[in-house]
């Protein structure tokens, strides 16, 4: 599908481009190394609208689409992808979830703090034992009156100690598999949330995650997001829209990685010229670039379909997979294409590198959207 921007979505994507290059690029690598989480830049974000991009205008959000929502998170994407995840889990995942599954008064009370980047959302599936299999999760939501009693350990979750608010999953019913697990919106005092380890990661260094560790929890019943039992679908519905934003982070990482080679190829010479002249570089460049546009379409179509009302899961999954595989091929060739160089810290495409590799793990491993993509395809009934 060839994707005409509006000029309301072009007006987004160069305001955004300009804030990320002059605010978010300069202290990525300084971040990459103190894994100091960019609290200030959130805020300035928050003022910009990018916290809560596509959350209705009545709850402090801007109302935007999901395709200028991509176009600034994968702006974001190209100077930083530390800042990028949590751009990406707190709008796609945690708003949304609340938008579209949240009551009047959950939606009053917590969307407005979390457009402003007062809070940063993050989302809490994953258990040391449950990854790509989230129904044989343990952690359990008892009913106490007019709470719930919540126990269990979550595992690698993003901003798990600078997030304000978590949307966690529980099992309320053990028997009742995937249709017994319920979701909660829990706030980060609440008695019985411990943060555990903080991982020390390859990539997405600035970006923290950690254990939560949920001990008697006691969260209140007005908290429950959805029905009872919900809790399943609200995560796989959430993971489909966070399947766009990684698809957005990988078009970012590798446009920036792209033009990093090419402006170390413009500058190097060997054999007594350029190394942007020779055949063997540029053939590399123009299979980048040609990669690189078609991860673009690709998550324009999902976005799209999502923006338009249609079901989406299969083109999140094919646009997610195809994106999160090419961004690792790509900043693996821009880091050749530096030779020596591209090893050392002088320049950022060996932090591009690393941030790119989790691309293809989280929100569902490539293993698993190949899993979604073939079961979308099986069963849908209009093939032969
Ligand atoms: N939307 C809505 N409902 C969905 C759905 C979707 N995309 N996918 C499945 N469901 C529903 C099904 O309709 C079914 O419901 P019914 O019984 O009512 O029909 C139910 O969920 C169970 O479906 P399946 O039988 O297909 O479920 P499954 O147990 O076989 O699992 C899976 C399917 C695709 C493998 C799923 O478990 C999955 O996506 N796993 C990967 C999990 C994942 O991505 N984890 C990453 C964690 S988030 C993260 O990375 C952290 C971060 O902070 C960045």
């Amino acid at each position: 599908m060839f994707f005409k921007l509006t000029d309301e979505q072009l007006m987004i994507q160069s305001m955004v481009r300009e804030f990320s290059r002059k605010v978010v690029a300069p202290t990525a690598a300084e971040r990459d190394q103190t894994k100091e989480f960019p609290a200030e830049n959130f805020k300035k974000m928050g003022e910009l609208g990018l916290m809560g991009m596509m959350v209705p205008v009545e709850y402090g959000g801007e109302g935007t689409d999901t395709v200028s929502y991509v176009l600034a998170l994968s702006e974001i994407a190209y100077s930083c992808a530390s800042t990028a995840v949590v751009m990406s889990v707190h709008n796609s995942i945690v708003c949304e979830s609340i938008r579209r599954y949240g009551n009047e008064e959950q939606k009053q009370k917590f969307l407005p703090s979390m457009t402003s980047a007062e809070i940063i959302g993050a989302f809490a599936l994953t258990e040391p034992h449950a990854g790509s299999d989230p129904v044989s999760q343990l952690t359990t939501a008892v009913r106490d009156g007019d709470y719930y009693v919540l126990n269990g350990t979550k595992r690698f979750i993003t901003s798990g100690k600078n997030g304000g608010l978590v949307i966690v999953t529980a099992k309320t019913d053990e028997a009742k598999r995937h249709k017994g697990i319920s979701a909660f919106i829990v706030e980060r005092d609440t008695p019985g949330l411990i943060v555990g380890h903080t991982e020390d990661k390859m990539g997405l260094r600035a970006s923290d995650t950690t254990d939560l560790i949920f001990e008697d929890c006691r969260v209140s019943a007005e908290n429950l997001l959805g029905k009872e039992g919900d809790g399943f679908k609200i995560a796989m519905t959430a993971l489909d829209g966070g399947r766009i934003g990684i698809s957005a982070q990988s078009v970012g990482v590798a446009q920036a990685a792209l033009d990093a080679a090419v402006k170390y190829a413009k500058g190097r010479d060997q054999f007594g010229k350029k190394i942007s002249k020779f055949q063997g570089l540029r053939w590399i460049v123009a299979d980048m670039a040609t990669e690189i546009e078609a991860a673009r379409q690709l998550m324009f179509s999902a976005a799209a379909m999502k923006d338009r009302g249609e079901k989406y899961t299969l083109q999140a999954s094919i646009a997610k997979l195809f994106a999160s595989e090419m961004v690792n091929r790509v900043t693996g060739k821009a880091l050749q294409m530096h030779g020596g160089y591209g090893f050392t810290k002088d320049y950022p495409v060996e932090r591009f590198y690393r941030d790119a590799r989790v691309f293809t793990i989280y929100e569902g491993t490539s293993e698993i959207q190949r899993v979604v993509i073939s079961n979308q395809i099986f069963k849908d009934k209009r093939k032969p």
